[in-house]
């Protein structure tokens, strides 16, 4: 589970959450932007994290009214903010409730649950008519066909580990589908393939430290079960901690999808 694997209790585990953030908030708050959501909206983020994007909302909408919620919400960076409430919600075990909310957010939480198509549908049910959903999720499909057969060997052996996990990291290419099925509407979806460099301060930048402190805590997993030899991780982690090396790496699936009006 995924709980166990990257605990929030972890030393590193704020940091790479935060790089996380610092890499996928652009998109994210773009993409909220379109919707044009109304200044008193109700708001809930699910499997939050650090919560950056629901401190971003209930910054953005003073007036609104925003959740964050996670399975352990003790991650969740400190704010005054007087519109923000916790709740420790587990997508697994926990009702959404109906008909509440003008926004959904959720990034990178359904391809870690096996229950994913149910949590789909609960939150389809939790929005209001014409209600927003916006998710992200990783999409590996391009990043396992190449550019080198290196890179693609690497990231296929850390597919196959993902899946012995029950998490498919393959979900965002088959999400807009899914959404569609789900009984979604207005589905924008746009693929991000982000380029790893470690230097500066960018998104990118941003995105190689995150899969760096990823790849280093799952290592003991990766190896200890099989999954690759050290020496692959050790080529694979001095391509991503490269300052002069331009790689892409695994892709996103940002969507919006609303709930129709009726
Ligand atoms: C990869 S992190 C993404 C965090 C945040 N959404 C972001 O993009 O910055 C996945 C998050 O999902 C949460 N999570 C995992 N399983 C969950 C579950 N069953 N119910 C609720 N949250 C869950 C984890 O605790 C973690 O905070």
């Amino acid at each position: 589970m995924y709980e166990d694997l990257l605990p929030h209790t972890l030393p590193t585990e704020a940091e790479r959450l935060d790089r996380m953030s610092h890499a996928h908030d652009p998109d994210t708050f773009a993409t909220i932007e379109r919707l044009n959501l109304p200044e008193n909206a109700h708001c809930l983020d699910i499997g939050a994290g650090r919560g950056s994007v629901a401190i971003w909302l209930a910054e953005t909408l003073p007036h609104a009214k925003v959740i964050a919620s996670d399975l352990d919400v003790s991650s969740v960076k400190e704010n005054t903010l007087p519109n923000i409430a916790l709740e420790e919600i587990d997508l697994r075990a926990d009702e959404l409730g109906s008909e509440l909310y003008d926004l959904v957010h959720c990034r990178a939480v359904l391809c870690f649950l096996p229950t994913r198509t149910e949590v789909l549908s609960a939150i389809l049910k939790s929005l209001k008519p014409g209600g927003a959903f916006v998710v992200t999720e990783m999409d590996f499909r391009r990043v396992a066909s190449g550019p080198s057969r290196f890179w693609a060997t690497f990231w296929t052996a850390y597919l196959e580990f993902t899946a012995s996990q029950g998490w498919n990291l393959e979900f965002g290419a088959t999400l807009p589908g899914f959404l569609a099925n789900t009984g979604f509407t207005e589905i924008d979806a746009r693929h991000i393939q982000p380029i790893l460099n470690l230097s500066g301060n960018t998104a990118g930048a941003a995105e190689a430290q995150t899969w760096s402190l990823t790849l280093a805590t799952l290592a003991p997993k990766l190896i200890g079960g099989g999954f690759m030899a050290e020496g692959m991780l050790t080529e694979a982690l001095s391509i991503i901690r490269n300052p002069e090396a331009w790689t892409a790496g695994p892709g996103f699936m940002v969507t919006s999808a609303r709930r129709p009006m009726t």
